[in-house]
């Protein structure tokens, strides 16, 4: 039987990446979408290593019309598109919104306009948390009402969201997942592929890393005044590796789906802490995080977690990787870029 074929976009990134290595291992061909504005073309050649198998390649920035009218015209038979090309720094999204609308939306908007042109009538949308605010029940279930994004970035998720509703109801033969993720973590427990922050990280799973590697001398945890079990905020860490799992039973998922779209949580359904983290790290790898208690970040909810019930019902998913392995496949990654900082 000849294989299917998914087109990933922005899969030299973190979560784009692993997700190329799943599918191929699912048995999927696919075929990656990305200009490495945020990311390394050498990707590839960890994805290769992984599987044995190069993934095809098109170098395009999807804000370009044409560029995107050309690098689809060479797929078109592509079953399904996994959309992940975005720029996701919240403080950035602040100082420079026009850049973060142009970017996430015109990419999404050339990327839906070639689905529909070609008759490709499947996306899986890389969603996130942020669309519940500070929510308003915990854990958040997809029924949980959405808030006014804080951020233009998180303005860009609840706008596609809304752009992928309005086009898969005006094209009844196309079907659309969205993935509202809560906060992934982890590297593939080879170490060849994981999370490559550029600059200062913003987020806590790379700052704790770099730290633990020396590259930078402490963190600082934003807050303990939290009305939260201990003072910290808490968050629904998701293994990198269960997250790009969704996506497949997505896939699965859309080969019998009755909806023309759905939306799940892919979280754990349960929250950590900050502190939580730190000591998860700790003990799983040996080694000490300094840190220091800084005050709260401006935007931080003091609690997030999913409830990820209907996932588990409608795609059979859940999340299986215990922290500690988390912890030390993000630890193998980091090892790995140390070492070849260093050399
Ligand atoms: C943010 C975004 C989310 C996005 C995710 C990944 C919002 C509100 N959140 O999640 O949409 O998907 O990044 O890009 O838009 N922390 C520290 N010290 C640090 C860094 C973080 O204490 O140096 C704390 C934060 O206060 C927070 C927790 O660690 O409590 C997690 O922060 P972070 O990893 O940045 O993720 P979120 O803000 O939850």
């Amino acid at each position: 039987m000849q294989k299917q074929t998914i087109i990933v976009t922005g899969g030299c990134g973190y979560i784009g990446s692993h997700t190329a290595v799943a599918l191929q291992q699912a048995g999927y061909n696919v075929v990656i979408f990305d200009c490495c504005v945020n990311s390394t073309p050498e990707t590839l050649d960890r994805i290769t290593e992984i599987t044995g198998v190069r993934p095809d390649f098109e170098h395009v920035d999807l804000t370009d019309a044409l560029a995107t009218h050309n690098a689809f015209e060479k797929h078109p038979h592509a079953c399904g598109v996994i959309h992940f090309a975005a720029l996701k720094a919240v403080g950035e999204s602040v100082a420079q919104p026009v850049r973060y609308y142009r970017n996430n939306l015109t990419s999404l908007l050339n990327v839906l306009n070639m689905m529909v042109e070609l008759n490709i009538p499947n996306i899986v949308f890389s969603s996130s948390a942020t669309v519940y605010g500070n929510p308003t029940e915990l854990p958040a279930t997809e029924q949980t009402p959405l808030q006014p994004a804080t951020s233009p970035y998180g303005q860009t998720k609840l706008m596609a969201e809304q752009i992928i509703r309005d086009t898969v109801a005006a094209h009844p033969n196309m079907h659309a997942v969205l993935l509202r993720y809560f906060n992934p973590i982890g590297a593939h427990p080879s170490g060849k592929i994981g999370e490559l922050p550029n600059g200062v990280p913003n987020n806590l799973m790379p700052y704790i890393l770099q730290v633990a590697a020396g590259w930078r001398e402490k963190l600082n945890v934003f807050g303990n005044d939290y009305q939260t079990p201990d003072g910290f905020c808490v968050r629904d860490y998701i293994d990198i590796n269960d997250l790009v799992d969704a996506h497949i039973a997505a896939l699965q998922y859309m080969s019998h789906q009755e909806n023309n779209i759905d939306v799940f949580n892919i979280g754990t359904g349960h929250g950590l802490s900050v502190m939580e983290i730190i000591r998860a790290f700790e003990n799983a790898t040996g080694v000490k995080i300094k840190y220091e208690i800084a005050p709260r970040r401006a935007g931080d909810v003091p609690a997030i977690y999913a409830c990820a019930n209907l996932a588990q019902e409608k795609l059979g998913w859940c999340a299986k990787i215990p922290v500690t392995e988390t912890m030390k496949s993000a630890w193998l990654w980091q090892q790995n870029i140390s070492d070849k900082k260093q050399g």
